[in-house]
């Protein structure tokens, strides 16, 4: 089929990438030429482990392609996809310029018959905004449909060539079926193809976030808990997750979930409840855990530092918001960073692959590492953000020859906490005795 994608950002590249895969013609638009120069010669302008293998041999074979030319996507396109920017305005609702833009053009540019596939994460209603935008100036059929992404960072590519389920959420009996045609070699596994009105499908991307966001909030408030009452939440954690209604995954407590979507869209959804004359009392709670998670192991710091952390050297490991991305939008590791400078204390860290993003970001006001190790070098404690699988094995002994203080601050809960003790560290993690 021939495809166009509007926007090739992180969930455009994917999805172009993956859908050229499957054999069908994708053409890419964006508007920003420089970017569309480096991706025709092969360059992927984001970090996501596998896209790089696969948008290289769909450019080769010419299932790929990229230009900046809006016209020219529709043009080739039956199914053009919206897959543009909804940035968080002030109040927490998504800013929806840019989808009401490019759909104005796209409604004077129509030429034949074509399916506009919303991809954003988008508030309810969206698709009704798209196709008023659109209306205004077409001179041709058109449909547009609610497709909601799934994708997590890191694990982008695998989601989308084996999803647990295709959302469609379309009023027309022409666009169902071309998206179910589009999506047939992707759920051959007996996966669902769930179809449903549009505003259900919209609602079913941020219901879906909300509620795994909601899910690891309850179980850093848990962990908070085991703390006060000497309980170990790793126990509390096997012990629920064996319920099948509960479940397993999603149950990891820390310092709070961050990235683009989870932080944006739990503030969205609670942003449209009340523009809609409803609060969502358990979303405003769940905001107010998670900021409160971020920091939770600085009053530690402190307290193992008798308050004191003028001039102290710590070194910090992992500052992108999740293992496998150099994302480090809303990530625990800077709110952290910011506190710990804040009250004096001298920063080195170390990210196997965020740190360029956060030097854009903070500057020399921290120090950056070559390895792992050398944030240890005379530190006074070492403190973990993200559970990358490097920090997972580390040498202990070498850790301690390098520590001025054998002190491990855990945000992620890495270590067995007597192994770790017995290793003769010192060492505070979350939700497990202290
Ligand atoms: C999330 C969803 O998982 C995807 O399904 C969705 O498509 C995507 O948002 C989106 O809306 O685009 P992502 O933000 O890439 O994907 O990251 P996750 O792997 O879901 O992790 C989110 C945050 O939760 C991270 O900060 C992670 O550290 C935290 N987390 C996750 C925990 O603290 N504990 C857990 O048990 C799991």
């Amino acid at each position: 089929m021939k495809i166009s994608v509007i926007g090739t950002g992180y969930v455009g590249l994917v999805t172009g990438t993956c859908l050229a895969e499957t054999g069908n013609e994708v053409v890419c638009v964006d508007i920003d030429e420089e970017k569309v120069k480096r991706m025709r010669s092969g360059e992927v302008p984001i970090y996501e482990p596998h896209l790089d293998v696969l948008f290289e041999r769909n450019i080769e074979a010419g299932r790929l392609t990229f230009t900046t030319s809006l016209k020219e996507g529709l043009d080739h396109g039956v199914i053009v996809f919206l897959a543009l920017p909804t940035p968080e305005e002030e109040d927490g609702s998504a800013d929806l310029k840019y989808v009401l833009g490019v759909s104005e053009e796209i409604g004077k540019l129509l030429k034949g018959y074509r399916v506009i596939v919303d991809k954003s994460t988008v508030p309810v209603g969206t698709s009704e905004k798209v196709k008023e935008a659109i209306g205004k100036h077409a001179s041709h059929d058109f449909d547009v449909v609610s497709n909601p992404e799934f994708l997590r960072e890191g694990y982008a590519v695998d989601d989308f060539l084996k999803p647990e389920r295709i959302i469609i959420g379309s009023s027309s009996d022409r666009a169902t079926e071309l998206m179910g045609k589009l999506y047939k070699p992707f759920v051959r596994s007996g996966n669902p193809v769930i179809v449903m009105d549009e505003k259900s499908a919209e609602l079913t991307k941020y219901a879906a976030n909300a509620f795994l966001a909601t899910k690891i909030t309850f179980m850093n408030e848990i962990a908070n808990f085991c703390e006060k009452v000497g309980a170990d939440v790793d126990k509390v954690r096997i012990g629920i997750g064996t319920d099948s209604r509960i479940g397993k995954r999603f149950l990891f407590p820390g310092i709070g979930y961050g990235g683009s979507c989870f932080p944006k869209d739990v503030k969205a959804l609670h942003k449209s409840g009340r523009d809609s004359g409803y609060e969502f009392k358990i979303l405003q709670s769940v905001i107010d855990v998670n900021q409160r998670q971020k920091t939770i192991l600085i009053p530690k710091i402190l307290a193992h530092f008798q308050g004191d952390l003028k001039g102290k050297k710590i070194g910090v490991w992992g500052l992108a918001f999740k293992p496998e991305t150099d994302d480090i939008r809303e990530a625990p590791a800077l709110y952290i960073i910011e506190e710990l400078l804040a009250l004096g204390a001298e920063i080195t860290a170390f990210d196997p692959e965020a740190m360029e993003n956060v030097q854009r970001k903070m500057g020399d006001r921290i120090a950056f590492a070559d390895g792992m190790y050398q944030p240890l070098e005379n530190a006074d404690a070492l403190v973990i953000c993200t559970e990358w699988g490097v920090f997972r094995n580390p040498d202990f002994t070498k850790m301690k020859e390098l520590l001025q203080d054998a002190v491990i601050f855990d945000g992620r809960n890495l270590y067995d906490t007597d192994e770790i003790r017995s290793e003769g560290f010192g060492y505070y993690s979350i939700g497990r005795g202290q």
